[in-house]
């Protein structure tokens, strides 16, 4: 359908052509000489409106299989539209049936709560906002990749299953083998199950960064781009158990370059999905958050605000606003002063913050010379808060062995990673974008679990 409609006069150029279209019945509206269907087949948001005479072959079976979701295939003659609703219709010579859709199928045209769809996962793909998330991820995908190709970046698979973790937040969930008696068993005796498989305890990884070192201090520039895991329990509209996350690790390079690639990257990213995506983008606009187009085309086009975390502090102080949690030097920043900031003191435009304290951030960061920050940035977007966290690394070996002391984490479990700041040690860093609140940066919507195919949260791991 995208073939046909997809083109600058939406397929007026095609008139007269015959064309075969297969899809999924939307709506279905038998009328006495005539029978209107419009089919979708996910290529775009637009559906195929197919004009069914008595004439047409398999005309018999569409009286008397009346439902939404059956599966079509339609071959027929693109004629000019009498609706106003599009350009061009097809006129249907034959169409077969190919799967029969039950009266119960729970996708009918009234409109449902995406609270609903959420219960529906494995058919909401079949709705406009779905389908529509769903082209827009792929396409903010396939940017990912062109951004990083382009820059010279070489992609490196990082694992999935991991021993170490990498933020230091014991947010992680262990890996163990299935049998009947791990399935049932005490966590004690799973970490003994487990303990046999790998030799020594296994989680899912939190992040890939620490393997894109390892990568970076051999082959300058890599980025990771897979799936990570999080056993946080915060039920929020901005987390996951399961989210994917983009992560480059910049060699030779300091925390002013790590900011410049990640402001690039998104204005990249997003000047992409405006350029190819804009029926997707225009449906966003329109049902989803109002005025979307042009909140991200400043975000492509306009500088991004910088200020550190001293400073911005102390804005926080100086504002009336009363926030649930307490501002002072030294606090983690929530998510309320995050869009605060962004939101409201710099009315819409992304900021980063950067030099955060050591105490708050994790152990691989590069101490300041201050002694009390570390090298680390934020790049918060309004609605989301914190979209991009990154940090240049700690390189020298000293600092990072005492660091590891401090914060008595198992030295011994990080001799490989320490063996990088002993042979050939560069300055370098890196960041990890969450790639759902980049979808959800980009399509306006509310809520995390609507970005990805099957959300995973505390509760909720079905389909
Ligand atoms: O700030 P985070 O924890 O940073 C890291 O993991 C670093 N190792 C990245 C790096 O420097 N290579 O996570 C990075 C980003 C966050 O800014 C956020 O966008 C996203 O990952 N994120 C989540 N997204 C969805 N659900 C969660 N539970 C998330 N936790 C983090
Ligand atoms: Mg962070």
């Amino acid at each position: 359908i995208a073939d046909v409609k997809g083109g600058p006069n939406e397929g007026l150029d095609r008139v007269g052509q015959t064309v075969v279209v297969m899809g999924w019945v939307r709506t279905l509206r038998l009328q006495s000489s005539v029978t209107f269907m419009e089919v979708n087949d996910g290529s775009c948001l637009s559906n195929m409106q197919c004009v069914l005479n008595p004439e047409a072959e398999g005309y018999d079976q569409v009286i008397s299989w009346n439902f939404t979701g059956a599966s079509v295939c339609v071959q027929g003659t693109i004629v000019e539209s009498q609706g106003s609703k599009q350009k061009v219709e097809l006129k249907v010579n034959k169409i077969v049936l190919v799967g029969q859709s039950d009266p119960s199928y729970p996708m009918q045209k009234k409109r449902a709560t995406r609270e609903f769809l959420r219960t529906k996962a494995h058919l909401r793909p079949r709705t406009n906002t779905f389908s529509a998330v769903a082209r827009v991820r792929n396409a903010l995908a396939y940017a990912t990749h062109k951004f990083f190709q382009e820059n010279g970046f070489v992609w490196v698979s990082s694992p999935i299953i991991t021993a170490s973790d990498c933020e230091g937040a014991g947010e992680q969930f262990c890996v163990t083998t299935l049998s009947n008696e791990c399935y049932y068993a005490s966590a004690v005796m799973t970490i003994i199950l487990f303990q046999d498989f790998f030799g020594k305890p296994a989680f899912l990884t939190v992040s890939g960064q620490l393997n894109a070192e390892t990568y970076a201090t051999a082959l300058s520039d890599v980025y990771t781009f897979g799936p990570t895991f999080r056993a946080e329990n915060s039920n929020t509209s901005r987390h996951l158990a399961e989210f994917w996350m983009i992560e480059p690790e910049l060699a030779f390079a300091d925390l002013n370059d790590d900011m410049a690639c990640a402001t690039a990257y998104l204005q990249y990213v997003v000047r992409h999905i405006l350029e190819n995506c804009k029926e997707d983008m225009e449906f966003f606009n329109t049902w989803i958050e109002k005025g979307i187009i042009d909140r991200l085309t400043d975000v492509a086009e306009k500088e991004f605000v910088q200020l550190t975390y001293t400073d911005a502090v102390e804005l926080l102080l100086k504002t009336n606003k009363k926030f649930e949690f307490p501002v002072a030097w030294g606090c983690d920043l929530q998510s309320e002063h995050e869009r605060y900031i962004t939101e409201e003191a710099f009315g819409g435009c992304p900021v980063i913050i950067r030099d955060y304290p050591k105490e708050i951030k994790a152990f691989y960061m590069r101490q300041n010379d201050d002694g009390k920050t570390v090298a680390a940035m934020d790049l918060l977007v309004p609605r989301i808060g914190e979209l991009v966290g990154g940090s240049q690394r700690e390189e020298r070996l000293g600092y990072l062995e005492y660091r590891l002391e401090e914060l008595k984490l198992n030295k011994e479990s990080y001799w490989w990673y320490l063996d990088l700041r002993r042979y050939g040690s560069v300055p370098h860093a890196g960041f990890g974008v969450g790639f759902e609140r980049l979808v959800q940066f980009a399509t306006g919507l509310e809520n995390i679990r609507d970005t990805i195919p099957f959300p995973r949260s505390p509760g909720s791991a079905e389909f």
